[in-house]
C-alpha cells in the first residue's frame, strides 16, 4: 500500500513542481465548486418564489441562474486549460528524465530483458502516465474540492439530511471497495500481459525474415494469439470495477434521491422545512454524487497509472552499475599504452567468464585475439571500454587505471567497429560525423575516401546526403554500411581502435575492401582486433589465443604457428577449409 502511495505522492510531485500554476488550477476548482453550490440554492430560492406566486423573484432567481452557470464555464474551462498545461510539461519532463537515465544506465541494466519488451513496456507505462495527469488525477482533485465545498454548503442547510445522504454514499463507497478489492490484481497482470504481446508482435515482426525463412508463421500466429487470448481474459476482469461503478452509482444516486424527497418530503409536509430549501438539498446532494462516481470511475485509470509509475520509478531508480567515482578526473588524452593486469570478470556473481588475464600492448601496436566462440574476447573488449567493471585486477591506460576516470572521456577516445554495423536514421554526412561533432564535411568526405566508401556513397541517389531510412537496412549492403562505420571510426581518429569481427558476413570481394580500409584506420593506433578468420590478424604484431576465459598462447603469427599449439591447429584447420572451398569450386 505504502509503495503506491509513494508512486502517487511521486507522481504528483511531477505536477506540483509547477506550482503557481498547480495552485492558480486548484483555485479555479475551488471556484468552480462554489458556483456549483450557489446554483441550487438559486433554484431552491426560485422554488419558493413559483410557489409564492412572485413574477419579480423569479426573474431575478432566472438571472442569477444564468449569471453563475456562465461563471461556472468560465472558471471551469480555464482550470482546465491550466491543468492540462501543468500535466502536459509534467509528462515531459518524466519522459525526458526517463530517456536520459536510461541512456546512462550501464550495459548490464539492457542484458536482462529483450530491449523489444522493455521499449513497449516503457511506452504503455507512459501511455498510462499520461493518463493518469491528464485525465484521473483532475477528475479527482475536481471531485474532492467540489465536495468539500457542497458538505459544508449541506451542513449549514441541514445537518440531519447531510448524514442521510453520507449514509447512502458511505454504503455506495464500501460496496465499490469490495467489488475492486476482488479485481484488483487483474490490473498488473493486465499490464503484464499487454508488454509481453506487444514485445512478442515486435520480435516477431523485426524477425519475420527468421520466421520465414524456417518456416515457423503458423507456429508464430498460434503462440501470438495465446498471449493475446491471455491479455483478454486478464483484460476483462481488470475492466470489472469499471464497468459495474457506474450503474451502482446511478442507482445510489436514485436511491439517495428517493430517501431525501420521502424524509424531507415528510418534514417539509410537517411544516418544520420550507420547500425550497428541500429542493436546494436535493440539488447539492446530487452534486456530490457526481464527482464521487467519477473518482470510482477513475479508478481502473489510477490502478494502471500505479503499476506504470511504479515500474517506470523502478528504472528511474536504477543506479548505473558502473559509476563515475565521485571526483573522478576526465581521461587525460590516450596516446594507446594498455596494460591488463591480472584481471578477472564475470557478468553474473561467481561465474566467471576472464580468469587473470595480463598483457601490455604499446602505442600503435596491434593486438589480435583469437579463439573459440564463448572464449571471452567480445568480453575483454566489454571491460576495456569499461561497459562493465571487473571484479578483481587492474586495466590502466597510459598509466592510468580506467575506473578511477569519468567514462565518457574514456569512451569517447577509443573507436568501435563491431560486427553488426549500426547507423542511424540521418544522412550519410551526420552519420560520419556522429564520432566528432565538430569534424568538417571535407574531413568526413577524406575519411569516406580513406575507407573506401566514397565510391558507392556518391553512387547514392543524393550523395553524401542521402537519408538512410532505418538506419540504412533498406537501401545499403552490410558490407557498405560496415565501410560507413569504418569511416565514421577515422572521422573521430582516436588513438585506441577496436574492431569486433568487422569483416564476417560480407562476400570476399567486399572483405577485400573492408579489409584495405581497415588497414588504413589501423595506422598510428593502439588497436585490438578480434577475428575468426585468422587470416585478418595475421599482420598483429601479437596475437592473444583466448580459450575459456584465459590467454592460453600469445606471440606474432609466425611464432604461434612454429609453436604448433592451439593456434596452429586452429589455422590449419581453416586452412584446409578454404583449400577445400577453392578446390571443390574449381
Ligand atoms: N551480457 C552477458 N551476461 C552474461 N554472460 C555473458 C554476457 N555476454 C557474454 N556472456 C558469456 O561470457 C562468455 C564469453 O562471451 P564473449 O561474448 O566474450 O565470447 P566471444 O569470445 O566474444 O565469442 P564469439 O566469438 O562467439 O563472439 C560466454 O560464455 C557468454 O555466454
Ligand atoms: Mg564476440
Amino acid at each position: 500500500m505504502t509503495d503506491k502511495q509513494g508512486a502517487v505522492r511521486r507522481l504528483i510531485r511531477y505536477l506540483t513542481r509547477y506550482s503557481g500554476k498547480f495552485w492558480a488550477a486548484t483555485f479555479l476548482m475551488a471556484l468552480f465548486a462554489v458556483f456549483q453550490a450557489i446554483l441550487p440554492l438559486i433554484m431552491g430560492t426560485a422554488t419558493n418564489d413559483i410557489v409564492a406566486g412572485n413574477m419579480e423573484g423569479l426573474e431575478r432567481s432566472v438571472l442569477l441562474l444564468l449569471f453563475f452557470s456562465i461563471l461556472m464555464f468560465i472558471t471551469g474551462m480555464l482550470g482546465q486549460r491550466i491543468f492540462a498545461a501543468v500535466s502536459q510539461q509534467a509528462l515531459c519532463d518524466l519522459r525526458t528524465e526517463l530517456f536520459d537515465h536510461m541512456q546512462s544506465l550501464s550495459l548490464n541494466f539492457f542484458d536482462r530483458q529483450p530491449i523489444g519488451q522493455l521499449m513497449s513496456r516503457v511506452t504503455s507505462d507512459i501511455d498510462v502516465i499520461d493518463q493518469f495527469f491528464s485525465n484521473a488525477f483532475q477528475n479527482v482533485m475536481q471531485a474532492v474540492v467540489s465536495i468539500v465545498v457542497i458538505t459544508a454548503f449541506m451542513l449549514w442547510l441541514s445537518v440531519r439530511l447531510t448524514i442521510l445522504v453520507y449514509a447512502v454514499l458511505v454504503a455506495l463507497s464500501i460496496f465499490i471497495w469490495v467489488v475492486s478489492r476482488i479485481s484488483k490484481p487483474a490490473f498488473s497482470v493486465l499490464q503484464e500481459h499487454i508488454s509481453t504481446l506487444n514485445g512478442y508482435a515486435e520480435e516477431h515482426i523485426e524477425g519475420q525474415k527468421v520466421v520465414l525463412a524456417f518456416m515457423q508463421e503458423g507456429r508464430s500466429v498460434e503462440e501470438f494469439s495465446k498471449v493475446s487470448r491471455d491479455a483478454a481474459r486478464a483484460g476483462g476482469k481488470a475492466s470489472f470495477t469499471a464497468l459495474i461503478t457506474l450503474p451502482i452509482s446511478i442507482t445510489s444516486t436514485n436511491l439517495q434521491s428517493v430517501l431525501l424527497l420521502g424524509i424531507g418530503g415528510v418534514i417539509v409536509v410537517m411544516g418544520r422545512f420550507d420547500l425550497g430549501l428541500l429542493v436546494s438539498f436535493l440539488g447539492l446532494s446530487r452534486g456530490i454524487t457526481g464527482p464521487l462516481s467519477h473518482v470510482f470511475m477513475s479508478y481502473s485509470m489510477l490502478m494502471n497509472a500505479i503499476a506504470g509509475a511504479g515500474r517506470v520509478f523502478a528504472i528511474l531508480d536504477e543506479t548505473p552499475v558502473v559509476a563515475d567515482r565521485p571526483g573522478a578526473s576526465a581521461m587525460p588524452k590516450v596516446r594507446g599504452d594498455v596494460i591488463f593486469d591480472h584481471v578477472d570478470f564475470a557478468y553474473i556473481p561467481g561465474r566467471t567468464v576472464l580468469l587473470d588475464n595480463s598483457f601490455h600492448a604499446a602505442p600503435g601496436q596491434v593486438f589480435g585475439l583469437c579463439g573459440p566462440t564463448g572464449a571471452g574476447k567480445s568480453t575483454i573488449i566489454n571491460i576495456l571500454t569499461r561497459y562493465y567493471d571487473i571484479q578483481s585486477g587492474s586495466i590502466a591506460i597510459d598509466g592510468t587505471k580506467i575506473d578511477s576516470v569519468q567514462q565518457d572521456t574514456l569512451r569517447i577516445q577509443i573507436a568501435q567497429v563491431l560486427q553488426e554495423p549500426f547507423l542511424f536514421s540521418d544522412t550519410i554526412m551526420e552519420n560520419l560525423r556522429y564520432a566528432r561533432a565538430e569534424a568538417t564535411d571535407e574531413e568526413c568526405i577524406a575519411a569516406a575516401k580513406q575507407a573506401g566508401a566514397d565510391g558507392f556513397i556518391m553512387a547514392q541517389p543524393q550523395g553524401y546526403q542521402t537519408f538512410l531510412a532505418d538506419g540504412g537496412a533498406g537501401s545499403l549492403s552490410q558490407g557498405q554500411r560496415q565501410m560507413l562505420t569504418i569511416a565514421r571510426a577515422m572521422v573521430a581518429n582516436p588513438r585506441l581502435l577496436i574492431l569486433d569481427e568487422a569483416t564476417s558476413n560480407v562476400d570476399t570481394r567486399t572483405e577485400k575492401l573492408i579489409q584495405a580500409g581497415l588497414l588504413q584506420l589501423q595506422q598510428g593506433k593502439t588497436s585490438f582486433i578480434i577475428a575468426h578468420r585468422l587470416a585478418t590478424i595475421r599482420h598483429a604484431d601479437t596475437i592473444l589465443v583466448i580459450n575459456k576465459g584465459q590467454i592460453i598462447e600469445r606471440g606474432s603469427h609466425a611464432q604461434l604457428m612454429e609453436k604448433q599449439g592451439f593456434y596452429h591447429s586452429m589455422y590449419m584447420s581453416q586452412f584446409r577449409g578454404k583449400l577445400a572451398g577453392i578446390t571443390k569450386a574449381a
